[in-house]
């Protein structure tokens, strides 16, 4: 295991998973995860950067933890922890504060995005969100990390936050901190959402019709489908910016098929709308289907949870705190014994 590459990602426990999380990050782990030693986790510090629902903050951290196990993670290979749990998190993030400049942080797109939302509310914790999803990465040591599209300027800003802290504090030879990857599959990393081809599919968009939750029942999914955007063209095809409603419906088909884009392309190119998502919608269902057994396994059996995300915190404690150390260390702090 040790002489594997590392691997590190998570997500946050906000709303329900959708078919962006597990096509762009999570589905990629798991098809991965033979190969690597993987550290993943439930990022419940960055879900308070926003308003929340203090209710139910801990359920969706577990069942968000049982999504995991449900959607394949084996923990022969993968390290499940929560983020709240290793403290490294929050110390490491404040110490990076202090050599990050702040018009890195306000250049930051999903920043943009979020702050308009807010309003008059933002809280220095959605400015803070990448340094802190820095910390994240960096205590880890990963080659790699995992994610959908929407978190690759998150990562350049990472690999940016490295390169100051081992300039201003390491030897060239001997840098403290690793440079990560970003590790974006080309399909799937960009999932859009079912009623506007053009804008992502994403927790926070207030319509449940604009996506597919991992849990949603083959009911909800086949009225989702019926109900999703389409044009007036007859036939489907991939790559036409004039159709993304086609591109997108097309690259669920394909990736939750098991098909070739090939394939996909020739079979679909002179389908009727209707007789697509009668297809679309079966096979959602039939890949949806043993993911929510699985869920339901891992979510009966008392305990368990429990005992995967202690003994997921006891390995993660121990590299993390590691880590700070050399960093401290390096920042010239005299760390105790
Ligand atoms: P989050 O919770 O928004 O999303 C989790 C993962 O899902 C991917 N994703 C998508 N991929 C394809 N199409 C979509 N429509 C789509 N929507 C979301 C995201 O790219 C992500 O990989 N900040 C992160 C969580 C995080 C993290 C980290 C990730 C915190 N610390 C350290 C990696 C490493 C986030 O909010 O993801």
């Amino acid at each position: 295991m040790s002489n594997r590459q590392r691997v590190l990602s998570g997500v946050q426990p906000t709303g329900d998973l959708h078919l962006g999380n597990y096509l762009g990050a999570i589905r990629n782990w798991v098809e991965g995860q033979s190969q690597y030693d993987n550290f993943v986790f439930i990022a419940d510090l960055h879900a308070i950067t926003v308003p929340y629902e203090l209710a139910t903050l801990s359920a969706n951290t577990y069942s968000l933890a049982a999504l995991y196990l449900a959607c394949g993670l084996d923990l022969n290979h993968s390290t499940i922890f929560v983020q709240s749990h290793v403290s490294a998190h929050s110390e490491l993030t404040w110490l990076l504060n202090c050599i990050t400049p702040l018009n890195w942080l306000q250049d930051m797109i999903q920043y943009r995005e979020k702050a308009v939302k807010q309003g008059e509310n933002v809280s220095v914790g959605l400015l803070d969100y990448p340094v802190l999803m820095a910390s994240d990465i960096l205590l880890y040591q990963p080659d790699k990390v995992p994610v959908g599209e929407d978190q690759k300027q998150h990562i350049e800003l990472t690999r940016d936050i490295v390169n100051r802290f081992n300039h201003l504090f390491a030897k060239p030879d001997h840098p403290v901190l690793k440079l990560p990857e970003p590790l974006i599959r080309k399909e799937g990393a960009r999932v859009m959402s079912l009623t506007d081809g053009t804008k992502k599919m994403s927790k926070s968009d207030p319509s449940d019709l604009s996506r597919i939750n991992l849990l949603d029942s083959p009911d909800e999914i086949a009225k989702k489908i019926k109900r999703c955007k389409t044009d007036p063209t007859r036939g489907l095809e991939f790559d036409n910016p004039e159709r993304p409603e086609s591109n997108n419906l097309l690259t669920l088909y394909t990736l939750l098929s098991g098909k070739t884009k090939e394939e996909v392309a020739t079979e679909c190119q002179d389908m009727g709308w209707g007789q697509f998502k009668s297809l679309l919608t079966e096979t959602i269902i039939n890949a949806l289907k043993p993911i929510q057994e699985k869920y339901q396994t891992v979510t009966d059996e008392k305990g368990y949870l429990e005992s995967v995300l202690r003994d997921g915190r006891q390995k993660a404690v121990a590299i993390a705190n590691q880590t700070l150390a050399q960093a401290k260390t390096a920042m010239g702090y005299s760390v105790p014994l």
